[in-house]
């Protein structure tokens, strides 16, 4: 029966854990390590410009179609487009958003792990006294190392599995419903504490003082793609939380407000670290190094730099936390509906089979750093190129093509509507879901692929 199949599957049980665990989902490396970094290096504030309509008009978008699927199917990523298209081969976009998990999970737990790593280089204040040099050092010491990455990777991905194994409601939702307002605090606090620095002004102008001649059509390229990873899109995590939202949530409501939040932490981030970069002289385009090696340099010549540096690198694990556990759900969610395995053996397998795939991406900064895969990258550099150019763009513009064009019009307005809510955006939506956002998508997939060249 219909009815007792619901009950009986694990969902959120509120709106702020909704919010909390979508919206943990979102904001993660992405928004800390990798928008301050990426906005650095295409020239500020014309990018951040570029990365808020890439985010309005579809990233939006998507978001809400990923929830729409999700939660008309109440289903997981592959299950959901075998319901709500049987017969056909749409479940393969399924398929391919569980690949991509595995991909990203992969990466994404070696840099996690190197957070976790700062956390006791931040408690054993090893960077004090040191020269920007012997800080640069340390990282490339430590990410280079055949076994100390290794381990710390195998201890976040027990921390990840530990949390999903739990449940969505007494594991996901409950973790988020704490670490995210933990997230938030650490983050006021050093934005309070970098705008307050002598010279913080420089920072905020580059952030907010928009210079178009710096933005490159490549820039352009970097903005949309970063829009997606950044809201965990294309590869069915949204499907797997919206299959949990109740039905009496407004979707589109609760795609706006996670869309908000996971742009806001992001805007906090740069606020966080650029003032801090400039008040102490120092280069902000100073790529993927930029959270560990230019802030710890930062930290050690700012009054009170110990505890904030501190706070920093528990910020980033606490991020990368709530999105791992996301990740992870997408394959575990899968496994438990469709294969019939209970949900803790599902959690640890997929978790084992994830750290191993993990091992070369670590090791590809040292002892593999000579094999080189897919067009001359490393393992690391290899799976974040497939996933992030291949499968997230591909796996968004079916995503938008299913809602747009395949569901129906009447689905697509019954699932929002839920509960008789009139959404006044609708059509503008449908046409973002239509048009828009498929088209935009693919320009940014062929260019990634190498078809168009900018
Ligand atoms: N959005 C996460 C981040 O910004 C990463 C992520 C990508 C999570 C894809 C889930 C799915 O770090």
């Amino acid at each position: 029966m219909e009815s007792n199949n619901l009950q009986k599957r694990d969902g959120f049980g509120s709106k702020l854990g909704i919010i909390a665990a979508a919206a943990g989902s979102a904001i993660g490396l992405g928004n800390i390590w990798k928008f301050p970094y990426i906005t650095g290096e295409n020239g500020g504030a014309a990018f951040i410009i570029v990365y808020l309509i890439c985010i309005a008009l579809i990233g939006f978008p998507v978001m809400l179609s990923e929830f729409i699927i999700g939660r008309r199917a109440q289903k997981n990523a592959i299950g959901s487009f075998k319901k709500l298209a049987p017969g056909t081969p749409w479940f393969l976009t399924g398929w391919m958003g569980v690949v991509a998990a595995f991909f990203i999970l992969a990466f994404y737990g070696v840099v996690a792990g190197w957070c976790l790593d700062y956390i006791v280089k931040a408690i054993t204040n090893s960077f004090a006294g040191q020269t920007t040099e012997q800080i640069g050092n340390a990282f490339t010491g430590l990410i280079s190392n055949p076994w100390q990455p290794v381990i710390w990777q195998i201890i976040f991905m027990a921390l990840t599995a530990f949390i999903v194994l739990a449940g969505v409601k007494d594991g996901i939702e409950k973790y988020a419903k704490i670490l995210m307002p933990l997230l938030l605090g650490i983050i006021i606090i050093l934005d309070i504490r970098a705008i307050t620095l002598p010279g913080s002004g420089a920072g905020l102008a580059f952030l907010f003082k928009p210079d178009f001649s710096k933005l490159s059509a490549q820039g352009v390229l970097t903005a949309l793609g970063h829009a997606f990873f950044s809201l965990s899109l294309g590869m069915g995590t949204m499907i797997t939380y919206g299959s949990y939202i109740q039905k009496k949530e407004n979707l589109a409501d609760t795609a706006i407000q996670v869309t908000i939040a996971d742009t806001l932490i992001a805007l906090l981030a740069g606020v966080a670290i650029f003032p801090a970069v400039f008040a102490f002289g120092i280069e902000p385009g100073a790529g993927p190094g930029l959270v560990f090696v230019t802030l710890p340099n930062v930290f050690q010549q700012m009054p009170g730099g110990y505890f904030f540096g501190l706070l920093f690198f528990i910020l980033l694990t606490v991020a990368a936390l709530t999105s791992s556990i996301s990740i992870l759900e997408v394959v575990v969610a899968y496994v438990v509906e469709d294969m019939n395995i209970n949900r803790k053996k599902a959690a640890v397998v997929a978790a084992l089979l994830i750290t191993i795939l993990g091992i070369p991406c670590s090791l590809a900064m040292g002892p593999m750093a000579n094999i080189k895969l897919l067009g001359g990258r490393n393992f690391f550099d290899t799976l974040d190129y497939i996933a992030s150019n291949w499968l997230l763009p591909l796996g968004g513009l079916f995503i938008s093509i299913f809602v747009g064009w395949i569901l129906g019009k009447e689905n697509v307005e019954d699932e929002v509507t839920c509960g008789g809510v009139k959404i006044s955006y609708l059509p503008f939506f449908m046409f973002l879901a239509r048009f828009i956002a498929p088209i935009a998508i693919a320009i940014v997939f062929l260019n990634g692929i190498g078809v168009l060249k900018f």
